[in-house]
């Protein structure tokens, strides 16, 4: 019944967007933070990844932050069909934007056009002085080669443009969003009529009043395994996996 009811308002909505989070990707093979199976607790430990530390401790961070990338993004991991059924949702002109948190780029991957990465992509590292930005794993590589050789003299890694400090190309804790980015997520949850949160705890902020915003003029939708920060406020909540829930969405529409 939640996802006829889903199905129905998408169908009449004039503007509809997605904010998505880490469950997304966990059928993909990609852990989330939080939760049971959560990267964050023992496993990581969130201080090791703020941006004072990057400028204290570079090394140390860029050691840390390899290994994470790695737990978080083993080779080979893909998009799976609850990103392609947003993809095809959007260009069956049922949904005008996803805003994700996730920096695995697997909507763009997956076919979807109009994507507000709102942490970043892990993909990429930038430059903290000259801007530049550029394949993290190269970068990724060096760093994995002079923890091996235990040649500290190679760390922290640096531009190859300018010499300057690299920073992954992703929002640290102690980091505020890519400012015209969130302006854009911010527009979009206020025009929504439809505001689908799906795979997130909703716990992060500013990503968090998102749905808020949304569900002032909107329907707030939430898919999620579990339950979440706005579960409240949602006027429709499908507990369930995004895999069976989002291409079951899209055939509804016709948009498989
Ligand atoms: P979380 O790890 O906080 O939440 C993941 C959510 O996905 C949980 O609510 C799960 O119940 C749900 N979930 C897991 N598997 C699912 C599935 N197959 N189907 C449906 N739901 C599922 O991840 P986010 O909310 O994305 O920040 O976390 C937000 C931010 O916190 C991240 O972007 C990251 C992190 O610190 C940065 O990296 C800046
Ligand atoms: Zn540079």
């Amino acid at each position: 019944a939640a996802l006829a009811e889903l199905a129905s308002a998408l169908a009449d909505a004039e503007t509809a967007v997605a904010l998505t989070g880490a469950g997304i990707s966990a059928p993909s093979g990609v852990p989330t933070f939080r939760g049971e199976d959560g990267v964050w607790g023992d496993e990581f430990d969130p201080e090791d990844f703020r941006i004072g530390r990057l400028r204290r401790d570079p090394a140390g961070f860029w050691r840390d932050r390899v290994d994470l990338h790695d737990r978080l993004f083993p080779d080979g991991v893909e998009p799976n069909s609850a990103h392609e059924a947003l993809a095809s949702l959007e260009a069956a002109g049922r949904l005008d934007a996803v805003v994700t948190q996730n920096t695995d780029g697997f909507h763009a991957a997956a076919g979807s056009e109009t994507v507000l990465e709102l942490h970043g992509n892990a993909a990429r590292v930038a430059c903290v002085d000259c801007g530049a930005t550029r394949p993290a794993e190269p970068v990724h590589e060096r760093v994995r080669t002079a923890v091996e050789a235990g040649d500290d003299e190679a760390l922290p890694p640096t531009c190859p443009d300018c010499g300057g400090p690299l920073k992954p190309d992703v929002v640290l804790f102690g980091e505020s969003l890519p400012r015209s980015t969130f302006q854009r997520a911010r527009a979009f949850a206020a025009d929504s009529d439809v505001f689908l949160a799906i795979g997130s705890s909703l716990e992060v902020e500013p990503a968090a009043s998102l749905p808020r915003r949304a569900a002032a003029g909107g329907t707030l939708a939430i898919v999620n395994l579990a339950s979440t920060r706005a579960d409240g406020r949602a006027d429709i909540r499908l507990r369930a996996d995004v895999t069976d829930v989002l291409p079951a969405l899209a055939a509804r529409l016709d948009a498989d």
